[in-house]
């Protein structure tokens, strides 16, 4: 027998009993006349002790043992004298009888502490370790217990899974495809799903009503904290709904996963248009933790002299409370510098503290103190506050304010620990259009219906009705983080055909490969819509962590590899041969 009871499992109660437990060695400790070894598995950790006068030989043995040695003891449990009150089994130890080494361990490359000493590759690279960490091992039944209880709300509420294929055809979803090969149809590939779009939605033309599925996607796209190549959604759509259907559903399976994961009862889930959001917090996903709101100070600050303010779309301020006196002439300089690098690319950034003793701005040349004393009620600022001011561009300058304003959070932790606060953004717009590419992009997916007001309009408008039409599309933000988006669908045929039509697709190109679903359109489709949470996500905003890697198992670095497997690697020139590649690849490293 390998085991009797788990490491984590022993109590008071249990003296006296005779155990046998296995597990790994967490350390060894020797004080001469005993030897401790703390045996760690998935359940907590128990300490062996082993007599030296009593048992020479065993404690010898015991000595010898390396850190990660898989070992079995058996053994009576006895009361502690100094208790662990910081461990479960703390109040009791084993003292060991007999012992055997399951297997020899070399010396682990990072220690297996809550904090290790292992940076990010090589813990990827010995996942097998990291994952004996508390962190990482405590993150992945989390996991667990969230697609559990995914599955008992949806149940409840007659979901039903569906599993849809891997190796299609590309689904645009707005990233690259990965592609592989098919060997019995030379020079063709299939794409692996960036979603399950269409699937879901030829299940409901298919009259599943309701369906959910916990799947894998795959995106080549530039990888992020919050993004991997395959990363994982929970997938839902539905049958005869209208977007507040979808929404108080997938509202009450949020509740459902915080109450039966963390026993947290969620607060209000309000709601906000894209608009609304840009405007208030210059971020289709703001975080509502915390305040600082922005103030559009356009009619105050133009029109007054300043050339740099009067030259711009818009003046926009945020009010950081009771910091006037944090911020010396040099961190304005810093944080200055901040704003300018590339990745926010604020060109300059104007402050007015309001100080006990007056005013003090970087624009008070150009502004007098009554004028800038004039600018507190909008701002809501008071004595002791400190305003920030962008200018320029409206939608640059808005997005490069947000920036800052998640800064500040950050920075003078506005933000409450363990504070969680919910959001659904609505009434996307339909069309992007980019300069760039002279052509218009779905915002959301060429799947997604514009709303029932504006059909008319897109069927019939000219080029500038496109860029005003907006869709019922909406995402799920929790604490600034996109956690999930969707939409109502395109049922109808004629619509579909106009939005690829607008997307750019010829005729031709939609029905190659859309032509399936827009079949499927004219048997009878029901109006439908559905929403997908990205699941690795929602894992880590429910834990308070920025980084989706470690709710992944066996996670990718930022290059997409997976240091551990050694993957993408190359493959050998019959494999080649085979899928009618090699040549291609013999061309290219010419
Ligand atoms: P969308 O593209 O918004 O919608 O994706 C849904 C959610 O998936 C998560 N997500 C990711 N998570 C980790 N790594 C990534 N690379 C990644 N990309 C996306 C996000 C996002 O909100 N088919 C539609 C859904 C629908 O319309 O029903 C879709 O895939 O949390």
């Amino acid at each position: 027998m390998y085991r009797s009871h788990t490491c984590g499992e022993l109590r008071i109660a249990d003296v006296g009993s005779s155990v046998t437990l296995s597990g790994w060695v967490q350390a060894t400790r020797n004080f001469g006349g005993l030897t401790f070894v703390d045996l760690r598995d998935r359940y907590g950790i128990t300490q062996l002790v082993f007599d030296q006068e009593e048992q020479p030989e065993l404690a010898d043995q015991a000595n010898k043992l390396g850190r990660e040695f898989v070992i079995n003891a058996e053994g009576v449990v006895r009361e502690r004298s100094n208790k662990n009150p910081n461990r479960a089994t703390g109040d009791v130890e084993i003292e060991v009888l007999r012992f055997g080494i399951l297997n020899a361990s070399k010396t682990p490359p990072f220690t297996i502490e809550d904090e290790t000493d292992g940076g990010d590759e090589l813990r990827m690279k010995y996942r097998y370790m990291d994952i004996r960490r508390n962190p990482v091992k405590e993150n992945l039944i989390f996991r667990s217990n969230l697609s559990l209880q995914t599955r008992i709300f949806l149940n409840q509420q007659g979901f039903v899974e569906v599993e849809t294929p891997n190796l299609i055809k590309s689904t645009p979803e707005g990233a690259r495809d990965f592609v592989v090969p098919s060997r019995m149809n030379p020079g063709q590939f299939y794409a692996l799903p960036q979603s399950p779009q269409t699937f879901k939605q030829i299940l409901m033309v298919g009259g599943m009503d309701k369906y959910f599925q916990i799947v894998k996607c795959f995106r080549d796209e530039d990888l992020r904290a919050d993004r991997q190549p395959e990363f994982t959604q929970i997938d839902c759509e539905m049958a005869f709904v209208t977007q507040e259907d979808i929404l108080n559903t997938f509202e009450g399976l949020t509740r459902h996963l915080f109450k039966h994961t963390l026993d947290r009862e969620l607060g209000d889930f309000p709601r906000m248009s894209y608009d609304e959001a840009l405007r208030r917090y210059g971020s289709d996903k703001p975080d509502l933790r915390f305040d600082m709101e922005f103030v559009d100070l356009n009619e105050e600050a133009k029109g007054k002299g300043f050339v740099v303010f009067d030259n711009s779309e818009l003046v926009v301020g945020i009010t950081l409370k009771g910091h006037a006196d944090s911020y010396s002439n040099k961190d304005i300089k810093k944080l200055t510098e901040w704003m300018q690098r590339p990745q926010i690319g604020a060109k300059g950034l104007v402050y007015v503290k309001y100080l006990a003793d007056g005013v003090k701005s970087s624009v008070g040349k150009f502004f007098d103190d009554e004028t800038l004393n004039s600018w507190k009620d909008k701002l809501g600022a008071e004595v002791g506050d400190i305003v920030f001011i962008l200018s320029g561009e409206e939608e640059k300058t808005r997005k490069q304010l947000s920036e800052l304003r998640l800064e500040m959070g950050r920075k003078h932790e506005l933000i409450k620990d363990g504070d969680f606060k919910p959001l659904w953004v609505i009434d996307f717009p339909l069309l992007e259009w980019d300069e760039e590419s002279n052509r218009f992009h779905a915002m959301h997916h060429p799947f997604t219906a514009p709303k029932k007001d504006d059909q008319h309009r897109m069927l019939n408008g000219d080029h500038e009705t496109m860029k005003s039409l907006r869709a019922d599309a909406y995402d799920l933000v929790i604490n600034g983080a996109e956690i999930g988006g969707g939409s109502i669908r395109i049922h109808d045929r004629q619509l579909q055909s106009k939005n690829f039509d607008l997307l750019g697709f010829t005729k031709e190109e939609a029905e190659e490969q859309f032509g399936f679903l827009m079949g499927a359109f004219e048997y009878g489709a029901p109006p439908h819509g559905g929403i997908a949470f990205g699941f690795d996500r929602l894992c880590a905003v429910m834990n308070g962590q920025a980084s989706i890697r470690d709710f992944i198992a066996f996670p990718k670095n930022n290059q997409g590899k997976d240091m551990m497997i050694d993957a993408p690697s190359h493959i050998d020139t019959t494999q080649l041969n085979e899928l009618s590649l090699a040549v291609e690849i013999e061309e290219k490293k010419d």
